[in-house]
Order: C-alpha cells, then structure tokens, then sequence
C-alpha cells in the first residue's frame, strides 16, 4: 500500500464522497463510481464546492484543492477500477447488495487489491464469504462527515488476513485519520458503546424523572457533552438512530441492553424525525429555540450518573468481551462521538466500585437484566484496579 496506490471508492453519496476527498487530500489517484447515473459528476460538482469553502476560509491551498479535485476520476463502469489497489464501498447498506458488488469485483480487480466495506451495521465476516479471497476483506467504518471526523474503525472480519488489519491501520494514520481496530461485532465500538446515551436517557424521560431539555441540560453542563441526547437524535435522525438501535439489538439476539423504546418508536412513526423534518423532539427553524431547562443541581447529578454509569459498563463489557483495547475503546469515543473524555479514563476518576455501587442501585430497584455490571467491573471494583 504506497503513497501512489490508486483507490477507488464506490457509492458517491454522503460517504463514498467524504472518502473520496480524504483519499484525494492524501495524495492517491481515486477513481470514483456509482450506480446511478448522473451521482458521480453530482459529487464532483460538491466536492469542487467544498473544496472551494475550504480555500476560502483559508484551510487549504488553492492549488491543494485543484491538486486534490485532479486527482478525482469519474468513471461510468466497475471495470474502470481494474488498476485500484484498494477499494472503499459506501454503497445502500443492504448485505445482498454488498455482496454482489464485491463478488463482481472480484472479477476485475487485481488479485492482492484489498475490498473494504464502509458497512455500519452488517458483518464484515458475512460480506467476506461471499468473496473468492475473503482474506483481502476488510471493515473500514468512517465517520460521518468523512473528511471532518477523524475516527475510522478497522475491522477484521473471521476470514481476513493476519496482517491486513496493521496494514490498513498505518494506512488510516497516514491519511491524517485516528484508526481504532475493532472485533467484527454488532455495531463495531462506536455504535454500541454509545447505546445508553440514548436508551437510559429516554428511558429517564418515560419514567417522568425529568423532561428532555433537563436531561439535555444536565448531560452537558454536568457531564460535559457537546450536545444533549434528544438534541442529538434530532441531529442524527431519529428513523436512522431508531434503525442502528433496532439492528444492534437484533444483532445482539435481542440482548435486553439494547432494547429499543417505544417512546421513539412513537417518534418516528410521526414523521417528526428531527432537524431534517423541521419538528423531532424539539421544533427547528427561525426563532425556535431549546426550551428552557427545569432541573435542580442535585438531579442534574443524578441524571447524569445515571447515564454515565450504563456507557461506563458498555465500554467496559466491551474490554471484557475484547471487542478492543482500552485505549482504543477510549479513543474511539473521544474521536467519533466527541465524548470530553474515554469512557474508562472517566471511569477511573471515581473508580470501579462507585460504578459498580450505581449500577446494583439501578438493579435493585427494577430487577432488570439491563442493569447488571460487567464482569469486568464487578472484578476491578473488589481489587481496586484501574483501567489505565
Ligand atoms: P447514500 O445513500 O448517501 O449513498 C449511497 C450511494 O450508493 C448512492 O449514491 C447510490 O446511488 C449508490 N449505490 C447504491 N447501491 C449501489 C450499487 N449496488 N452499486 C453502486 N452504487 C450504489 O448513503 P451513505 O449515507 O453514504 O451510506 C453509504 C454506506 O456508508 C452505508 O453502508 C452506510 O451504512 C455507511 N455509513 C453511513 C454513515 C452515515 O452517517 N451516513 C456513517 C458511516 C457509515
């Protein structure tokens, strides 16, 4: 994998696009296509915009963005991949689809190029048995917007390569991302670590304990969040947060953690999706703002507690399952999600027994599975040990 290599990426949507400037600005040649016609030069035609924002606040060089712009080729048939070393999916997230397209791939491509898939949500292992060479597959999960996020999750799937996840880990590096290597599990780090952010919170709301601009509130101005939960599905879109909760949930044989709340279900049922609707949890557009919060510091606290205790146990069933390493745990969070800190550095502030003493109170008082500590906590929190 050289400086010179070409990529091609396929799949000129949000994030096939965002790929394809990153791949650009890092110096390859990248041949860029789609299914659908007239979608590729749409993109080239946003990606001159972009670029063009850039040099105008002074971020880039005009002749980095005409550089980068060049280095972009369109191309009307798979078969113009043919020279690529490396190819990045970001086409319907659908496993039939995937499927099919690598295995067509597969029939034009050199035989060491290597086939990633941008899925959020599929199995990189299920997208790789379909292929000729599952070896040279692999799970390349950017963030949303591409070029801005500097998370990428490497995922290995059963049947990859020893060796390839290093490989395009230094890769990541190389093009300016924060690479993170990830167990091929439901929702990789990031998407399911960052389950209870949403669940305890709305589940906080079902119960009455607060109203949604409290939580909001508490979570940033107690925890340090940029944004709030119900601001943040309304960014997200709450049909798509809706739809990473259902599948993680699914993925996870229905395991109770993950459970989906009717409260949004309701949610999207309405057509109130969030931001891009207008009305969500909150109302958007001119003169709207956030109403006020109604929430006393000590319940601030709590709420906030809450919530942390639940990512806290995420993130360390995550260790213990050996989804990842501590510090790419942490890493990913603080790189994908913009969380102020690691969620096991945040962890060791008030160490192990004060959070495994949180979860036994939530336990105690529902009797439910969701609530149960990790092994791996339970076991710090009797030795005292530290995450870091
Ligand atoms: P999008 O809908 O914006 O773009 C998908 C593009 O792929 C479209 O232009 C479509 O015409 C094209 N396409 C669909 N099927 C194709 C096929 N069989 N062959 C060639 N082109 C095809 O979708 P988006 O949001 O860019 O997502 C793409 C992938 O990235 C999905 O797997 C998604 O799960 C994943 N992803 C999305 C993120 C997001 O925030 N939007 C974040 C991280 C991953």
């Amino acid at each position: 994998m050289n400086e010179k290599m070409q990529v091609g990426i396929i799949g000129a949507g949000t994030m096939g696009m965002g790929i394809a400037q990153v791949a650009a600005q890092a110096g390859h040649a990248v041949v860029l296509y789609d299914g659908r016609p007239g979608a590729v030069e749409q993109a080239v035609q946003t990606l001159r915009a972009t670029l063009g924002k850039l040099v105008a606040k002074g971020k880039l060089a005009p002749s980095e963005a005409d550089a980068a712009l060049a280095r972009i080729t369109p191309c009307g048939a798979l078969v113009d991949m043919a020279p690529c070393e490396l190819v990045v999916e970001a086409i319907v997230e659908d496993l039939a689809a995937k499927k099919k397209l690598f295995t067509d791939l597969e029939l034009v491509l050199g035989s060491q190029a290597v086939l990633a898939s941008n899925t959020s949500s599929l199995s990189i292992t299920a997208i790789a048995a379909a292929c000729k060479s599952p070896e040279r597959v692999i799970g390349l999960h950017f963030f949303n917007p591409a070029p801005l996020m500097p998370l990428v999750e490497v995922v290995p799937g059963l049947l990859t390569a020893t060796g390839l996840a290093e490989r395009m880990h230094q890769l990541m590096a190389r093009w300016g991302k924060s690479p993170v290597l990830c167990k091929d599990t439901p929702g990789f780090i990031v998407n399911r670590v960052a389950r209870p952010y949403y669940g305890e919170s709305i589940r906080i709301f079902e119960e009455g304990i607060a109203d949604m601009a409290s939580i909001d509130h508490a979570l940033k101005s107690v925890g340090g969040f940029r944004m709030g939960p119900f601001e943040l599905m309304d960014l997200i879109g709450n049909d798509i947060n809706f739809a990473v909760t259902r599948s993680v949930w699914e993925a996870f044989f229905f395991e109770p953690r993950y459970k989906p709340s009717l409260t949004q279900q309701r949610q999207v049922e309405s057509g109130r999706l969030g931001r891009k609707t207008g009305q969500g949890y909150y109302t958007y557009g001119d003169g709207a703002a956030l109403p006020p919060p109604v929430v006393p510091a000590a319940l601030a606290n709590a709420i906030t507690e809450r919530v942390l205790a639940m990512l806290i146990n995420e993130a360390a069933d995550a260790l213990f399952l050996k989804v990842a390493s501590k510090g790419d745990l942490d890493l990913a969070m603080q790189k994908g999600v913009n969380y102020p800190k690691g969620l096991l550095a945040w962890a060791d502030e008030q160490g192990a027994g004060h959070w495994t003493a949180v979860l036994d109170a939530l336990q105690a008082e529902y009797g439910e599975e969701r609530y149960r500590a990790s092994p791996l906590l339970r076991r710090m929190a009797r030795t005292g040990a530290h995450f870091h």
